[in-house]
This record gives C-alpha cells, sequence and structure tokens, in this order.
C-alpha cells in the first residue's frame, strides 16, 4: 500500500483554470479566430462593447470549451428526431445477487461483510457524494445537501452523510475521506457551508471538494448560446462527468497516496443510503468487479427509475424514459413479478483504476462515455444583445450519466438491497419522493430498529410510528450497531414523542 500523503495544505482539491489562454491579448484574439473557424463567432458578437472584467468572464467561459466536442454532439444527436432511438434487439433483464431473504446464500453474503469490514480497517475505501445537480424539481435555492430533512432535529442531508461516515470510521478504526463532487455554482456556498459548522466534526483534511466540469448549451442548429452579452450559457455536464473531474481535480492522486482503491459513490438527495456499507464492498472486491451497483425490485411498472438490463453479454442501465412501456409493464408468467424488476437507485461502487480509465476516454478499449441531450428553455440574448426569457425549449444541454460506464466495466456486479434500508429521495417539493414522504421513510426505519432491539412502540400498517423520534448516525446506523447500542442503556429512554437518542 503506498505512504499516506503529507497532510495537504487545503481540504480543496485544486481546480485547473481553464482560462490562462485568455490572459494575454494574443491568447484571447486567438481564442476568438478558433471559435471563428469552428462556426461560433457570434459568441463574441457583443465582444467589443464589453468592459475588460467583462471580456475576461467571456474568454474564460469559451476556454473551458472543447469546440470539436460541441461539433461533434451537434452532429450526431441534433437531428430532427433527437438523440437515435435505444436499441432492443437482445435486451433481456439483468440478474442479480438476491438478499439472503430472497434466496441469496447467507454464508457468501457474511463472506462479503468480512470482506467490506477489512477493506474499511485498511483504510482502502473512500466515499463519494455527487452533489453538483441544480436540484430544481424541489424548488430550493441552496446546495441541495444544506436542505434539512430529518424529523426532530432537522438535520441537513450533508450534516447525515457526515454523521454516517464518521460512525463508519469509528467503528471501523479507520476514519474515512469523503469526496464532494459541487458545481461552479454551488461550490463556494459548500464549502462555506462545511467551514461554518466544523466539518460536522469530521477532520476538514478528510473533505475534498471540487468542481464538475460544464458544457455549453447550444440551440437546435448546434450554436454554442450565450446567457448574457458576456457570458455563455453553461451548466453541469452530468454526474457522468464526475468520473473526469475525479481525474482532473486530483482526487485520484490523492486517493492513491492514501492507499485508497474503492470509491462508494451516491446521490447528495437520499439520506437513507448506507453509503458505507461493508457487504456491498465486500460483494465488489471479491467478485473482482471494478463497478457495482445496487438494486431494489420497482415498486410499480411505471416507477421513474432506471432498469438494470443486459444487452450483448454486458450489463447496462436502461432509463424509465427510454425503456417502452410495454416492456415496463411485462410480468413474469411464473412469478407474475415485473420482468424488468431491477431498479437503480444510483448507488455504486467504483475500483479507481477504472475511473481513471473511464476519464480518460480510452477509447482503445471502447470506454467513452456518451452524451445525453435534454431539451430546455434556457434564457439568452438576441441579436441586439437584450435578454430573451423562452417560453418552449429553445437549446439542448449535453449531460454524461455515470451508468452508462457499467457496460465497460469487468465483472460489473448487481446485489439487492432493502429499500427501506437505503433509498428515500428527496425531488420533489410535495408528492413522491418528497421532504414528507422521506421524512416519514426515516421515521418507518427508526421504529423498526427500536422495535427490534425490543422496545414498545406503536405503528400504524406501514410501520409509521405514533410518535416522531430520531436517531443519531452516531448511536445506529443499522439495525446492528443500533441494537448495540441501545442494549447499553440502563436505565432505557421511554419511547415518546421527540425522543432523540445520540
Ligand atoms: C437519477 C437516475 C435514475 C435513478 C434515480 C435514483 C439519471 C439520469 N437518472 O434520476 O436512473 O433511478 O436517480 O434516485 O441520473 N448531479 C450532479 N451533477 C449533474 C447532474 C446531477 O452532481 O450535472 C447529481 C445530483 O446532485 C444528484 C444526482 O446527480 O445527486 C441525481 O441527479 P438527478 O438529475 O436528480 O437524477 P434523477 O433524474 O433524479
Amino acid at each position: 500500500m503506498p505512504a499516506p500523503a503529507a497532510s495537504t495544505p487545503s481540504a480543496t482539491v485544486a481546480t485547473a483554470t481553464a482560462a490562462a489562454i485568455s490572459e494575454t491579448e494574443a491568447g484571447a484574439a486567438a481564442l476568438i479566430e478558433t471559435f471563428r473557424r469552428a462556426g461560433q463567432g457570434h459568441v463574441f458578437a457583443f465582444y467589443e462593447r464589453l468592459d475588460p472584467a467583462a471580456r475576461r468572464r467571456l474568454l474564460a467561459d469559451a476556454a473551458e470549451i472543447d469546440l470539436d466536442e460541441i461539433a461533434r454532439l451537434s452532429a450526431t444527436l441534433l437531428g430532427p428526431s433527437g438523440a437515435p432511438a435505444i436499441n432492443l434487439d437482445g435486451l433481456a433483464p439483468a440478474p442479480y445477487e438476491p438478499l439472503p431473504e430472497n434466496g441469496g446464500d447467507p454464508a457468501a453474503w457474511a463472506r462479503a461483510k468480512t470482506a467490506g469490514e477489512a477493506a474499511l480497517r485498511a483504510g482502502r475505501v473512500a466515499a463519494f457524494t455527487v452533489a453538483g445537480g441544480q436540484g430544481t424539481r424541489l424548488g430550493y435555492n441552496g446546495p441541495k445537501g444544506t436542505f434539512p430533512v430529518t424529523p426532530l432535529k432537522r438535520k441537513t442531508l450533508f450534516q447525515v452523510f457526515a454523521e454516517k461516515i464518521r460512525a463508519a470510521g469509528l467503528r471501523h478504526g479507520r476514519p474515512i475521506h469523503w469526496f464532494i463532487m459541487t458545481s461552479h455554482a454551488n461550490h463556494d456556498a459548500t464549502e462555506a457551508f462545511f467551514a461554518a459548522r466544523a466539518h460536522f466534526g469530521l477532520d476538514p483534511a478528510r473533505v475534498h471538494f471540487f468542481r464538475q466540469g460544464r458544457m455549453p448549451a447550444v440551440d437546435l442548429n448546434g450554436k454554442i448560446l450565450l446567457e448574457t452579452t458576456s457570458s455563455i450559457a453553461m451548466s453541469p455536464d452530468g454526474h457522468g462527468g464526475s468520473l473526469r473531474a475525479l481525474a482532473r481535480s486530483g482526487a485520484l492522486d490523492l486517493m492513491d497516496r492514501e492507499g485508497i482503491d474503492t470509491l462508494s459513490y451516491f446521490q447528495v438527495d437520499n439520506p437513507l443510503v448506507r453509503g458505507i456499507d461493508p457487504a456491498f464492498i465486500g460483494w465488489h472486491l471479491l467478485r473482482g468487479s471494478a463497478m457495482s451497483s445496487k438494486m431494489v425490485p420497482k415498486a410499480y411498472a411505471a416507477e421513474k427509475v432506471g432498469h438494470f438490463c443486459v444487452q450483448n453479454g454486458r450489463l447496462i442501465v436502461v432509463e424509465y424514459s427510454d425503456l417502452p412501456k410495454a416492456l415496463q409493464d411485462e410480468t413474469d408468467p411464473a412469478t407474475g413479478r415485473l420482468r424488468y424488476l431491477a431498479g437503480s437507485i444510483a448507488i455504486h461502487i467504483l475500483d479507481t483504476k477504472f475511473i481513471r480509465r473511464a476519464a480518460a476516454g480510452d477509447s482503445g478499449a471502447g470506454l467513452a462515455l456518451p452524451f445525453h441531450r435534454a431539451d430546455k428553455k434556457i434564457p439568452t440574448v438576441d441579436a441586439a444583445g437584450a435578454p430573451v426569457k423562452p417560453e418552449k425549449p429553445n437549446g439542448v444541454k449535453f449531460e454524461l450519466f455515470v451508468f452508462d460506464a457499467i457496460p465497460f466495466a469487468e465483472n460489473a456486479l448487481v446485489i439487492e438491497t432493502r429499500r427501506a434500508d437505503d433509498f428515500s429521495p428527496v425531488k420533489n417539493a410535495a408528492g413522491l419522493d418528497s421532504p414528507q414522504t422521506c421524512r416519514e421513510d426515516q421515521l418507518r426505519q427508526f421504529a423498526r430498529w427500536l422495535r427490534a432491539a425490543g422496545a414498545a412502540l406503536a405503528t400504524d400498517a406501514t410501520g409509521l410510528p405514533s410518535v416522531a423520534v430520531e436517531v443519531s448516525p452516531l448511536f445506529g446506523y443499522d439495525e446492528d450497531s443500533f441494537a448495540g447500542s441501545w442494549q447499553k442503556l440502563n436505565p432505557k429512554p421511554a419511547v415518546t414523542e421527540g425522543l432523540y437518542l445520540e
């Protein structure tokens, strides 16, 4: 194992400044000329009237753009019919490793847990949260991780993850590094949020923030859209951009120096996630998998999750929007269950060498993630430079999806998890996957743990307790760790409204 690095001067992984090119007059002229030759000269239509600071801003945006990539994407994704429909030839549901209660081998699950615990004790595992999304559906203005979610203490998503990571580090005798991918829009606010809260008790030298990349939006003819006369309409390049951002930011180098070869990936919207799950880590390592995933059986046919499938012998994820309804509705005649049952909950483990290959876009191995097209209403300017707020989609954003790496991963693996233990995202302001449903799922989990440990607590038929209680991840973050802490309490507290166990 490589020697640990000398302590990093700042917990922030340095981000390369793309704007160096625009720092001289000659550099600026050359950049503008490149845009002109690529048919994107309109980006500088207002350049002559801008003051020096505004010019620098525009040049810095422009310097981030790979014009060849934009030309390629416009040629392939902007045809009249949009993105090519997904090829369904030979598509079949993916196999997965079932839980012991659903027919899985209890001894194999126990071996996996032991292997995962050993990897944690050896310091080989880091946590990774993708938190660069724009969170538009929730209608919340700050970084999504700063949204309060727990039932009593109103802890934020970031605090819940921080406490789980701290608890896992304490349990395995090895503090865990945590990588957090932000966007340009929320990076500073995210760092400031952690700093103001003393990183929730984590060692700041083990919490690493880095920005994801950006892509320009284009109009339906492939012309790059200006947001204002002095800025390009740039947006995050999708969670799949995390793989290149991990490499570019120096995060992978840091992991190499620290002896970390296994990265536990989860989304910022899901406080139930067991961000550090020894059995999952162990399955991944014992199978020699380059990228592993968790599935839950879909709750109903139209549930908006990706589907694990196989095609030409490779594991793939097909988004809900891409899998025809007829296939989503198909049932298995023998069991009556959905045939495309395995829903992706966006929880993965990745091998760091595999991330490096994916980040390099290793085309020799065919490992280049495809961009997806999303049609959007993109605020822009008209020919005179006046702001335009479009009523209907006027352009296209390009995004990478992390699960598109799965087909390239050696021994890619899917394991089953219980939804109640791993998945209750906050996506919408109300209704499905909202703060309300997530709060209730947390309450059900705390109630299950209490009852399993022998405490008396009334619940309704869905398992929702009659009183609101909350458990700190430092007290218990799964049934076993909870039971351990509960046994030690003497006397036991009464389980009444407002009980907080810490
Ligand atoms: C996603 C998955 C879906 C899965 C579901 C589970 C896609 C296209 N779909 O749906 O297969 O079943 O989650 O909850 O991903 N993010 C970034 N940078 C970006 C874009 C997103 O960091 O540029 C992060 C967000 O902060 C969030 C996560 O990625 O943590 C998910 O993004 P979101 O766009 O909300 O995905 P969903 O459509 O909800």
